[in-house]
C-alpha cells in the first residue's frame, strides 16, 4: 500500500522538476484517477495548470455539478459544454471499438482547442498502473491512454499516479481531502454512457443508463461494489395497463474487484434487486424490463461494450 505521508511531497516535486515555469493541461473526467493526478499537480504548480472538463453528455448523473464544486478552488478550470458534438459524431455508429474510437477522436478536439488556449506545454494524465498493463496487453483501446500525446506537440507528459493501483489513488484522495464522494466514486469509463448502451448511443437510451446507473449505485452502496452500473441492452416486450409495449431491458450488475482486471459478480438480496427494479421500470415508463448479470469477468468484461 502506498505511503501517503511521503507520497504526496514526493509527487509534487517530482510535477514541479518536470514542468518548472511552463503551463500544463489536465483533462478532468470526474473520475478518482485525474482528480488525484489534478489535485497534486494544482498543489504543485497552481494556476499555471488548467484543469479541462470536457461534458461529453455521457456522465454520470449530476457530474457536471459535482466536478465544479470539488475544483471550484481552482481559478483555472474550464467546463466545455460538447455534449451535442459528441451525439452527433456518434449518430447512427453501432460497431463498440468504432464508438470508441469516435468518442477519442472527438475528445482530442475538444481537448486540443484548450490545451491551445491555454498554452501548455505539458500534459498532465491520471493513468493509473492497471490501464497501462491493459493497454498494453491490447485488451481494449482506453481513450485515455495514448491518444492524448499525440494531439497538442506537448513537451512532456506527467503521470503522477502511474505505478499506483485504484485503491492506492483512493487513499491519496483521502490524504488530499478531496471531496468524499470523488474519492469514493466507483471508476467510470472513459467513454462514459456510451458502454452502457448497447447500439446506438441516443439521447433517450443515454437518459435510461444515466437515471438507472444512478439508482444502482444508490442502492447497492452497502454492498460496497468495486463497480455497480445498469445498461441498456436491448429491447422486448412489456405490460403497461392494458397495452403490450416494447421498451428498454437495462440489466443491472454489481462486481467486487482488485483492480478491475478481474471481477466477481456479486450476490445481492431478492429484496433489494426487486426495490431496484421497480425504481427504474417506475421513474422511465420506457422500461419493460431489468435483469440482474451474473457473470465473472472473465468470461464477462465489467461493462457491456
Ligand atoms: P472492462 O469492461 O474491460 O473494464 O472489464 C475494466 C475497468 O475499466 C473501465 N473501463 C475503462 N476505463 N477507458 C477507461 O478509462 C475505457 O475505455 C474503459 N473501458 C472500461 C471499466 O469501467 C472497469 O472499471
Amino acid at each position: 500500500m502506498v505511503d501517503t505521508e511521503t507520497f504526496v511531497p514526493e509527487a509534487t516535486a517530482e510535477i514541479e522538476d518536470e514542468i518548472g515555469d511552463a503551463n500544463a493541461v489536465i483533462a478532468l473526467s470526474g473520475g478518482v484517477d485525474s482528480s488525484v493526478a489534478a489535485a497534486l499537480a494544482y498543489e504543485s504548480i497552481g494556476d499555471q495548470l488548467t484543469p479541462v472538463y470536457v461534458d461529453t453528455g455521457l456522465m454520470r448523473k449530476g457530474e457536471t455539478d459535482q466536478i465544479r464544486e470539488t475544483f471550484d478552488y481552482m481559478d483555472s478550470l474550464r467546463i466545455v459544454d460538447a455534449k451535442d458534438r459528441f451525439l452527433e459524431a456518434l449518430e447512427g455508429v453501432v460497431d463498440p471499438e468504432k464508438k470508441r474510437e469516435i468518442i477519442g477522436e472527438q475528445f482530442i478536439r475538444e481537448f486540443e482547442r484548450e490545451a491551445k488556449d491555454a498554452d501548455a506545454d505539458y500534459l498532465v494524465q491520471g493513468t493509473i498502473y492497471p490501464d497501462r498493463i491493459e493497454s498494453e496487453g491490447g485488451i481494449k483501446s482506453h481513450h485515455n491512454v495514448g491518444g492524448l500525446p499525440d494531439v497538442v506537440d506537448f513537451d512532456g507528459i506527467v503521470e503522477p499516479v502511474r505505478d499506483l493501483y485504484k485503491d492506492e489513488v483512493r487513499e491519496v484522495a483521502r490524504h488530499l481531502d478531496l471531496d468524499e464522494l470523488v474519492a469514493e466514486r466507483m471508476p467510470f469509463p472513459g467513454p462514459g454512457l456510451a458502454v452502457r448502451v448497447i447500439g446506438e448511443v441516443t439521447e433517450e437510451k443515454l437518459e435510461v443508463a444515466r437515471d438507472a446507473c444512478h439508482v444502482v449505485e444508490e442502492e447497492l452502496e452497502e454492498y460496497e461494489p468495486w463497480q455497480a452500473l445498469a445498461a441498456v441492452i436491448g429491447k422486448a416486450t412489456g405490460v403497461k395497463g392494458d397495452n403490450r409495449v416494447h421498451g428498454w431491458v437495462v440489466s443491472v450488475r454489481s462486481v467486487e474487484s482488485r483492480d478491475g482486471m478481474t471481477a466477481r459478480a456479486q450476490e445481492i438480496d431478492w429484496e433489494t434487486l426487486q426495490r431496484i427494479q421497480s425504481r427504474i421500470t417506475g421513474q422511465n415508463e420506457n422500461v419493460a424490463r431489468v435483469v440482474y448479470d451474473v457473470t465473472h469477468k472473465p468470461p464477462a468484461t465489467i461493462e457491456y461494450e
